[in-house]
C-alpha cells in the first residue's frame, strides 16, 4: 500500500514537473509538435498549399500554445512554402514576438521572409553548415547563426542541435514544421508531446503526409487531452 502511494505521488510530481524532469534529465528542451492534419493525416496539398487545414478556433488555440512556449522551431522549407510570421496573436490588435529557431542548412530562407520582419523585437536563431555572404548578411540583419558540421548523411545533427538549444536556456520548444522534419524528430526520440488538430477535410493520396511512411496510430502514445474546436478534433498526446 505504502509503495503504491509513493508511486502515485511520484507520478503526480512527474506530471507537475514534466518540463523540468524531461529537459533537465535529457538536457534537451521539452518538445511539443503542433500539427494540423486532414482526416487522412496530410499536412499539405500536393502543391504544398497548407493554409487553413484547421479552423479559426483551432488556430486561436495554436496561438495559446505558442504563448506558453519559450521558442518556435521550424524549417527553411516551411518558411519557403508558407512564409509564416510565427508570432503570437491572441488578440486582434496585439502581435507578440517569441524567439524563432530555423533549421536552414543551405541558408535558403529569403531575406524578405515575414519571419525576418521586426527583427529588432525578437530573437532569430538559425542552424546551418554554410558560412558565406548570406550568413554574413543574416548576421548583419540581427540573426544569430549557429554553424554546425554535417553528419555522414550530409544532414545537421538534430540531437546536438537540441542540446545546443537547451544550453541557450530554451527548455520548452514548440515545433511548427512539415512531416519530413516531424518524422526525423520522432526517429531521433526528440518529441515529448504531439498537439494534433484534425480537421474534416480529406486531402487525398497525393497530399504531404504528417509522418513519412507511418500513421499516428502506429506510434506509442498516451492521451493527455482531447477536445473539439467546432468540427476539428484536438488531441494532446504524450510520446512514450
Ligand atoms: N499542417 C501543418 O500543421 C503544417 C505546419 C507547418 C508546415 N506545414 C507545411 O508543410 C509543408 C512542408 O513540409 P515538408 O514535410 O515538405 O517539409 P518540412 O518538414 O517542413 O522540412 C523538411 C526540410 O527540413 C530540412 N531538414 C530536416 N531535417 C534536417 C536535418 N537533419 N538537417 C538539415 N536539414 C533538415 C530539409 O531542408 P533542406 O531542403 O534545406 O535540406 C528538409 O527538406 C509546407 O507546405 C508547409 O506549409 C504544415
Amino acid at each position: 500500500m505504502w509503495i503504491v502511494n509513493v508511486g502515485l505521488e511520484k507520478n503526480r510530481t512527474y506530471n507537475l514537473n514534466k518540463f523540468f524532469f524531461k529537459s533537465v534529465l535529457k538536457k534537451k528542451p521539452f518538445t511539443k509538435v503542433k500539427i494540423a492534419t486532414s482526416t487522412d493525416e496530410k499536412i499539405a496539398w500536393h502543391d504544398y498549399k497548407s493554409k487553413w487545414i484547421s479552423n479559426k478556433s483551432s488556430r486561436q488555440y495554436g496561438h495559446k500554445l505558442r504563448s506558453i512556449s519559450q521558442a518556435i522551431l521550424t524549417t527553411s522549407k516551411t518558411v519557403l512554402k508558407d512564409d509564416p510570421r510565427l508570432t503570437i496573436r491572441l488578440k486582434k490588435t496585439l502581435e507578440q514576438h517569441i524567439p524563432i529557431i530555423i533549421i536552414d542548412n543551405n541558408l535558403k530562407i529569403p531575406m524578405k521572409s515575414k519571419i525576418l520582419k521586426d527583427i529588432s523585437k525578437k530573437r532569430i536563431i538559425i542552424f546551418t553548415s554554410k558560412k558565406n555572404k548570406k550568413s554574413e548578411n543574416l548576421i548583419k540583419l540581427g540573426c544569430e547563426i549557429i554553424f554546425c558540421k554535417l553528419n555522414k548523411n550530409k544532414k545537421l545533427n538534430l540531437k546536438n542541435i537540441f542540446s545546443k538549444i537547451y544550453s541557450l536556456k530554451i527548455s520548452e520548444l514548440l515545433v511548427e514544421a512539415g512531416g519530413i522534419f516531424f518524422t526525423e524528430l520522432l526517429n531521433k526520440n526528440l518529441v515529448d508531446e504531439i498537439h494534433l488538430f484534425k480537421s474534416k477535410i480529406i486531402i487525398g493520396k497525393h497530399g504531404k503526409p504528417a509522418i513519412v511512411g507511418k500513421k499516428l496510430s502506429q506510434l506509442n502514445l498516451s492521451l493527455n487531452e482531447r477536445k473539439k474546436f467546432k468540427d476539428d478534433i484536438y488531441t494532446n498526446y504524450q510520446v512514450n
